[in-house]
């Protein structure tokens, strides 16, 4: 497909829906506390382990907040854990959940001081590597404040999904009024955060997050002057265990049983078109241990950008690293790994060419123009739908069949579209 073309679609002005942001919506988006709880924006609980989670939460300026967390719905019996919000963030924080049990349901609740308790959320643990437990996941990608209110996620919430996989475009930055200030870009998650249906999935469902293009700008690429103010308000307002020795560092992995192990690239921030890598050198062969090394039955590796179609901006434009990743499964006759993508606003299960049949589960959009250039004429596609808002839930059960996966495409109304069984 033409590039521009392209653009056009996925972000021109001319799709957006009538009467809810317009172009001149950039102006302050104002997200005053609940006087009753001192909280604002609801609960985010991710990157949750088989012993740890992380809660990130927003609260009225300097207000020291304690977390109460525990197993019992009602919090009669709790830990705490006591942070006071960072200005320098927003007003949120982030608290570390440690000494957790596996495979299990944990309550928690907020409570800002002098204030009354906040709501009680909750989210689950992943079970032990050695454990074969069923697991279920829903991804997505592509979540655009002119497409507000994003109804879809009540669907992610009454999947009862284990976790929720963000795949990227959280926000979108240089719409809507381009932010170019931190202030701006914090605008726009508060924005976006700012939802009822955002929010009440978040209350029960956990997530993994990766960042794409439009955290920052569209299709932008290293050393862009406002890359680094939007991987921070990426950060101050999405909970992303990262190593204390690499801050910035993105890209991660997670364990969930027997049967998933979830492989998070950050295919943005190390792009060197002239050496055709997208992942840089140090991510790929972090890639390639994982890959090796992981006794998973399936290795779900989501790479925000889809492995094939989409033009230079996603793996078409890096063809020789896209080779060498695909070679590296082929030859080490790695099994079990399946892409998992969002971005191009579409839903699609594609044959990935010359990979000896690995598939590539796109999903998306959650809520943002949909994609009209592309169609299903090419035979890449084994499935293609441009038509809706939607999100894919794969399940694994190896008390079942631990060697076959369960997808499902599912809209907005909760309604199934396509479903299929993927092998390990
Ligand atoms: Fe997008």
């Amino acid at each position: 497909m033409k590039r521009r073309e392209f653009l056009k679609v996925m972000g021109g002005a001319g799709v957006a829906l009538p009467g809810l942001w317009s172009a001149s919506s950039c102006a302050q988006a104002i997200i005053k506390a609940d006087p009753g709880t001192g909280l604002s924006l609801g609960y985010v609980s991710g990157d949750v382990g088989s012993d740890s989670a992380l809660v990130w939460l927003r609260a009225e300026a300097d207000s020291r907040v304690t977390l109460r967390y525990g197993n019992e719905p009602g919090l009669a019996q709790f830990q705490t854990s006591v942070r006071t919000v960072d200005a320098g963030a927003d007003h949120s924080a982030i608290f570390s959940l440690e000494g957790l049990a596996p495979s299990t349901r944990y309550y928690y609740r907020a409570l800002v001081e002098g204030r009354t308790p906040g709501p009680i959320a909750s989210f689950v643990t992943a079970p032990r590597a050695d454990d074969n437990h069923k697991v279920s996941f829903c991804f997505s990608g592509d979540t655009r404040q002119g497409y507000k209110p994003f109804t879809v996620m009540h669907a992610v919430r009454a999947q009862r999904p284990d976790f929720f996989l963000h795949l990227g475009d959280t926000i979108y930055a240089d719409r809507n009024g381009a932010a170019r200030s931190l202030e701006e870009f914090w605008n726009k998650y508060r924005i976006n955060r700012d939802d009822a249906a955002a929010q009440s999935c978040f209350r029960e469902t956990s997530v993994y997050v990766m960042w794409d293009d439009h955290e920052v700008e569209d299709d932008y690429m290293p050393g862009h002057p406002l890359a680094s103010i939007g991987r921070k308000a990426f950060l101050d307002y999405w909970p992303v265990r990262r190593p204390a020795t690499e801050p910035e560092q993105i890209y991660r992995a997670a364990r969930w049983g027997r049967a998933v192990e979830l492989i998070i690239l950050d295919p943005r921030q190390y792009r060197a078109p002239d050496r055709s890598s997208m992942l840089g050198r140090t991510q790929k062969e972090w890639l390639f241990d994982r890959l090796v090394n992981s006794s998973a039955t399936f290795k779900f590796v989501a790479t925000t950008v889809p492995m094939a179609g989409g033009g230079k901006d996603r793996w078409d434009g890096y063809p020789k690293e896209r080779a060498e990743i695909l070679r590296y499964i082929r030859e080490r006759k790695i099994p079990g790994v399946v892409f998992l993508s969002a971005d191009l606003h579409y839903a699609a299960v594609t044959r990935i060419p010359k990979s000896n049949g690995l598939l590539d589960i796109t999903a998306g959009p959650l809520a943002a123009p949909l994609n009209r250039v592309t169609n299903s004429a090419n035979r890449r596609y084994q499935f293609f739908l441009a038509e809706n808002f939607n999100f894919a839930k794969i399940t694994v059960d190896p008390k079942v069949n631990g060697n076959e996966a369960l997808l499902e495409f599912i809209d907005q109304d909760n309604r199934v579209f396509h479903t299929r069984t993927l092998r390990a």
